[in-house]
C-alpha cells in the first residue's frame, strides 16, 4: 500500500468542491459494481464499525441521502455514494462497493485511507490527552512546530484548523508587522493576489480569491485586494514599488481551476519588489505544499522563500489542522493576544501530524523512484478505469 500512498498524495487530481459540481467527474473510480456474494460478504467484514453501526440501524442508500438533504444546509453538491469505510487508496460505499479513491479526500489523506502509523499515533495520543487549551503548553504541538522550523525557512508556526484560518492568520500577521515596521508613519494595509487563486472562504480569504461568484453575495468582503495577472511580473513590480501593499499572496502552484505553476522569474521579481517596498511576500502552500510535487514544499523548486508560509490540507491526515509559518523578523511583531484558537495544534491533531510529516518528510518517500512508481500506479488505475468504462 506504500506507493498507493505516494500516488494519493502526488498525483491525485483535484476536484473543485467549491463548484456544485466535480470538475473531474469520476473522481472515485466505481471499477468493481457487480461483486460477487462472497466478494461483499468479504468486504463487509473487512469494514469499520462505523458501517456497522449504520447497518445496525438499517439505513439505506437513498435514506441516507435524503436524510442528509433534510438536515444539512444545502453547500455542497454532493456525488451521489455513500462512503463507510477506506483502506490505503480504496473506499467502500454503504452497499460495501469498492472505489478508488482518486480524490484523496481533495488533497488530504496523503498516506491514503488508515494508514497503520498514522491510526496507531491517534490512539496513542487518544489514550493520553485529546485537547488540552492553548492556554498551556502541549508536546505534540512543540515537537511539530520543531519539524516544520527544522525542514523550511520559517522560525516559528502559528497553528489554526483550516486553510483558509491559515491565512487569516497570515493577513493578520502582515497588517500587525507592518504597523510594528513602521510606527510613526500611515502602514500599508493593502495586500495583492492573482488571477485564478484560491485562499479560502472566511471573509479575509476570500477577499484574496478571485473568482467573483464565490465573493459578491457575500460582499463587502475585506477592502484593498487587487487582482493582477498571475504571471505578470511588470503589473506586481509597479503595484508594490507605490508602497501600499502589506502582503502579497501566491500559491507557488496553484490548485483551483486547474493546475497553472508560475514561472520561477515571476517569484523572484515579487520577491525583490517586496523587499525594496517592505511588503511581505506570503506562498499559499496549502494544496501545493507537503510533498505533493516531489519536493517537500513546492517553492524549494524556484529557489525563492517567502516571509510567510500557510499550510493545510495533509498535514495531519485527515484530521483538521491549519499553519502559518513565519521568520523570525515577522514573529517580532506579534504579542500575546494577538491571535487565537481553541482547538488548534490540540495534542490529538499535532500527534496525527507528526505522524504524518514523519512520513512524507522521509527522503525516500520524496525520491524520484518513488514518483516514478507513483505515475506509473496511476496509469494502472485508469488502465482499468477505460476498461471498465468502455465495458
Ligand atoms: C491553495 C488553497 N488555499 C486555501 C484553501 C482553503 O483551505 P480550507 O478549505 O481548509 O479552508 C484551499 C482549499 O482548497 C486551497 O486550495
Amino acid at each position: 500500500m506504500s506507493s498507493i500512498s505516494n500516488l494519493s498524495n502526488t498525483v491525485s487530481p483535484t476536484i473543485d468542491h467549491h463548484h456544485h459540481h466535480c470538475r473531474f467527474k469520476p473522481q472515485i473510480a466505481r471499477y468493481s459494481i457487480h461483486l460477487s456474494t462472497s466478494r461483499r460478504t468479504k468486504i463487509r467484514s473487512q469494514l469499520t464499525d462505523n458501517i456497522q453501526v449504520v447497518q445496525t440501524k438499517s439505513i439505506s442508500h437513498e435514506n441516507l441521502i435524503n436524510a442528509d438533504n433534510r438536515v444539512i444546509v444545502g453547500t455542497y453538491g454532493r456525488t451521489p455514494v455513500v462512503l463507510t469505510s477506506g483502506k490505503g487508496c480504496k473506499l467502500y460505499d454503504i452497499e460495501g462497493r469498492e472505489y478508488i479513491d482518486l480524490t484523496s479526500g481533495i488533497a488530504v489523506n496523503a498516506l491514503g485511507h488508515g494508514d497503520p502509523d498514522w491510526v496507531q499515533a491517534i490512539t496513542n495520543q487518544a489514550n493520553v490527552l485529546a485537547h488540552v487549551s492553548n492556554i498551556f503548553y502541549s508536546l505534540p504541538q512543540v515537537n511539530l512546530a520543531e519539524r516544520l522550523v527544522a525542514s523550511s525557512f520559517a522560525d516559528r508556526v502559528f497553528f489554526s484548523n483550516s486553510g483558509t484560518e491559515a491565512n487569516e492568520a497570515a493577513i493578520k500577521f502582515a497588517r500587525k508587522f507592518q504597523g510594528f515596521s513602521r510606527p510613526n508613519m500611515d502602514p500599508p494595509t493593502e495586500f495583492i493576489s492573482f488571477t485564478n487563486s484560491f485562499h479560502g472562504r472566511t471573509i479575509g480569504s476570500l477577499a484574496l480569491t478571485s473568482k467573483e461568484h464565490y465573493r459578491t453575495p457575500f460582499e463587502p468582503v475585506m477592502p484593498g485586494v487587487t487582482f493582477l495577472k498571475y504571471g505578470d511580473i511588470n503589473a506586481a513590480q509597479e503595484l508594490i514599488s507605490r508602497g501600499n501593499i502589506a502582503a502579497v499572496f501566491v500559491e507557488p502552484i496553484q490548485g483551483e481551476g486547474g493546475i497553472y505553476s508560475a514561472a520561477k522569474a515571476f517569484l523572484k521579481s515579487l520577491r525583490s519588489a517586496c523587499d525594496k517596498a517592505g511588503s511581505l511576500l506570503v506562498f499559499d502552500e496549502v494544496q501545493c505544499g507537503l510533498g505533493r510535487t516531489g519536493y517537500l514544499w513546492a517553492h524549494e523548486a524556484f529557489d525563492v522563500t517567502p516571509d510567510i508560509m500557510t499550510l493545510a490540507k495533509p498535514l495531519a491526515g485527515g484530521l483538521p489542522i491549519g499553519a502559518t509559518l513565519v521568520t523570525e523578523r515577522v514573529n517580532a511583531a506579534i504579542n500575546y493576544g494577538d491571535h487565537g484558537s481553541t482547538f488548534a495544534g490540540g495534542p490529538l491533531v499535532c500527534a496525527a501530524a507528526i505522524a504524518v510529516f514523519d512520513k512524507i518528510s522521509n527522503p525516500s518517500f520524496l525520491a524520484k523512484e518513488e514518483l516514478d512508481r507513483a505515475v506509473e500506479i496511476i496509469h494502472e488505475c485508469l488502465h482499468v478505469l477505460d476498461e471498465k468504462t468502455c465495458s
